[in-house]
């Protein structure tokens, strides 16, 4: 093993926000290959960004990097506070770095200190998106600092639900979403995906309920209101999770289980039992499952994504549970990141597609390897209906793989391009070099990065000195460029086979021409993939006769699947369906899945009255949503 530091060039130009880093080491270790310090000119469309400065973080790793962290929390549900200390270690780049500065948001710093004595501290200006920066004076030869604090009831990386908005309508439940710089709500710490920390928690809880965190979990853990963890791991700050409710746990296989209220359970554990398998493919094609167990925990509805890869155990939107797994590729998404995201991590909100881009493609690797091509090929086809709809929906800068975020909140730039955009690159470097040496390439990548925060800057020298070099004649530093750097999708870009929905196509056609009548046409064969390819390519103008003759013929408005109730519920809204009227509401005070409801209020507020009903929907769901739904739709209603 060869070990060698890799010095990003780095100049705190004329930052909008903060600036984490001076240089930025990017430490890797390779037994493949060797990225030398003097390849670090890779240019960049927008060579004003500085390559692996974290433009969201106000901490300073270069100076002081911290390495772990022991974290004594007790969670008080009448005051919706975490209260308790956070111990931190960390190390000095030179013996004289005396400030440490923290990321902090919201929180009530009651006390800094080094071995039981207060130290200086002082907070800096508030950004409304960042947060405020906590900057500590130690004492020489210091390497511990302990904060005292407590958390903010509005917390936005904290959901504290009453009893009622739970499944079994008896206790309350917290749970956190630290992606992307939400960490810093609930521990005040080094809140960038370039540093990494192990770490040890003790929690405390009310006695009947169960703490889980991304650590190790002990599904007998005595039920008493005090729960230990520890991650030996070093993991990024925006990957250390807790949730707290009734939870119970019940195997699926010899690695994997999940967490659910009871009400959740049995159902939960057959939905997702092929998880085992998934977790056996994946190892198979890229390498050593590194993280001990799998577990998934699923949310109460108001989880604001579908997934959040947490280490070790995965948190779940129980909006997937369908009933014959026909949206688990979720959760193919949320295993697949223990490589891509978890082992190799992107460095900065900018190199997000690192994480997703790899991910998304992994997941359809995943399904085809335990579902068959035939679903494989289905879903890419929606993957890239998707994308396509971004391409033409987005500002071209918004389409970019390394965007630029300076000066952005990374909540607001939320797409398909990191993820669809990112993963048919990797499919055309696939198609281009054959499957069997991608998935070589691939293994060799997630272990020459293991546990490394890297950049976009990074994995492009890394392709020079691989893949570019061993197939010059099938690949293209310009073409890899232009996928990276440029907007829109590259001309001749691989295009998923269609064929699989080609008599979806034909049905819809006749229906359209009045050929078959709706109730005529047999779908008995159609999974959730057909009907969303069916309904998601409908005209868009339909007259109240034909959707309601899809919906006598289907009951689509009644749809238990919500897949295709929010592809059903999107054309009601276009169309002002008001049959479906109900549904929706109840949809929307349902749900807080943002990618499920935003969509829908963005739909709703381009009319007077849509605005209306969205504003009435909204303000009784929003005791209910998470902080990021709440900011993500409120615009739409006010
Ligand atoms: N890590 C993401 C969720 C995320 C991304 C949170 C960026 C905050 C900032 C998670 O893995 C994810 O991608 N979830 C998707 C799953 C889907 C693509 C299968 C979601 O929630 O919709
Ligand atoms: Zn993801």
């Amino acid at each position: 093993m060869k070990n060698y530091t890799w010095l990003v060039a780095v100049m705190c130009a004329p930052v909008l926000f903060a600036c984490s880093e001076q240089t930025s080491e990017i430490n890797a270790e390779s037994s493949a290959v060797q990225i030398d310090a003097t390849n670090t000119e890779v240019t960049d469309a927008s060579s004003r960004i500085a390559s692996g400065v974290d433009y969201h973080s106000f901490s300073n790793p270069s100076d002081i990097k911290v390495t772990h962290l022991s974290l004594n929390l007790s969670a008080d549900f009448d005051s919706k506070q975490l209260k308790g200390d956070v111990t931190l270690d960390f190390t000095r780049s030179k013996p004289t770095n005396n400030t440490l500065v923290l990321d902090t948001r919201g929180l009530d710093i009651a006390s800094v200190s080094v071995d039981g004595a207060n130290v200086p501290f002082r907070l800096g200006e508030r950004d409304i998106d960042l947060g405020t920066p906590l900057h500590i004076t130690l004492p020489e030869a210091a390497n511990q600092v302990t904060v005292a604090y407590s958390t903010s009831p509005e917390a936005s990386g904290v959901q504290w639900l009453t009893p009622a908005q739970t499944a079994g309508k008896q206790h309350p439940f917290l749970f956190t979403q630290a992606q992307a710089v939400h960490a810093r709500s609930f521990i005040p710490l080094q809140d960038s995906p370039q540093v990494r920390v192990t770490y040890d928690a003790t929690i405390k809880t009310p006695p009947s309920l169960l703490a889980v965190m991304s650590a190790s979990n002990d599904p007998n853990t005595p039920r008493d209101g005090e729960y230990s963890f520890t991650m030996p791991q070093p993991i990024p700050s925006y990957l250390i999770a807790l949730a707290i409710g009734d939870l119970q746990f019940k195997a699926m296989g010899a690695r994997t289980g999940v967490y659910a209220e009871p009400a959740l359970l049995e159902s939960a554990a057959k939905e997702f039992e092929d998880t085992e398998a998934m977790l056996e493919v994946t190892e198979k094609t890229y390498g050593p499952y590194q993280w001990d167990r799998y577990d998934l925990l699923i949310l109460p509805p108001s989880f604001p994504f579908g997934g959040m890869e947490n280490p070790r155990l995965s948190f779940i939107t129980p909006t997937v549970i369908a009933g014959d797994k026909s949206l688990v590729s979720l959760i193919a998404h949320e295993l697949a990141h223990s490589w891509s995201g978890n082992t190799v991590t992107n460095a900065t909100w900018r190199d997000l597609w690192l994480n997703e881009g790899f991910t998304t493609y992994l997941t359809y690797r995943i399904m085809e390897m335990v579902y068959g091509n035939d679903r494989f090929k289905k879903e890419a086809v929606l993957g890239y209906q998707d994308l396509q709809n971004d391409v033409a929906a987005l500002e071209d800068n918004d389409e970019i793989l390394a965007i630029d975020l300076r000066g952005r909140n990374p909540d607001d730039v939320f797409s398909n391009i990191p993820y669809e955009k990112g993963a048919l690159f990797l499919r055309e470097l696939e198609h281009r070099i054959g499957r069997d040496n991608f998935d070589a390439f691939l293994m060799q990548y997630f272990k020459d990065f293991a546990f490394k925060s890297i950049t976009t800057d990074t994995f492009i020298a890394y392709l020079d000195k691989t893949l570019l070099a061993q197939y010059p004649n099938k690949l293209d530093r310009m073409r890899i460029q232009a996928w990276i750097f440029q907007s829109g999708i590259p001309k001749d870009a691989p295009v998923p086979e269609s064929n699989a929905f080609d008599i979806i196509d034909n049905t819809r056609a006749a229906w359209l021409r009045g050929d078959v009548m709706a109730k005529d046409i047999d779908t008995q064969a159609w999974t959730v993939h057909e009907w969303l390819y069916f309904l998601n390519n409908l005209p868009v103008a339909l007259s109240d006769v034909q959707l309601a003759a899809l919906d006598n013929a289907f009951a689509l408005t009644a749809s238990k699947n919500n897949e295709i109730a929010h592809s059903w519920l999107m054309i009601a809204v276009q169309n002002e369906y008001k049959p479906a009227y109900e549904r929706l509401y109840s949809y929307l005070v349902s749900i807080g899945r943002n990618k499920l409801v935003k969509p829908l209020y963005r739909e709703l507020s381009k009319t007077k009255e849509g605005k209306a009903f969205a504003k009435k929907a909204f303000d009784e769901a929003k005791p209910s949503y998470h902080p990021l739904t709440v900011r993500a739709n409120e615009g739409f209603v006010n």
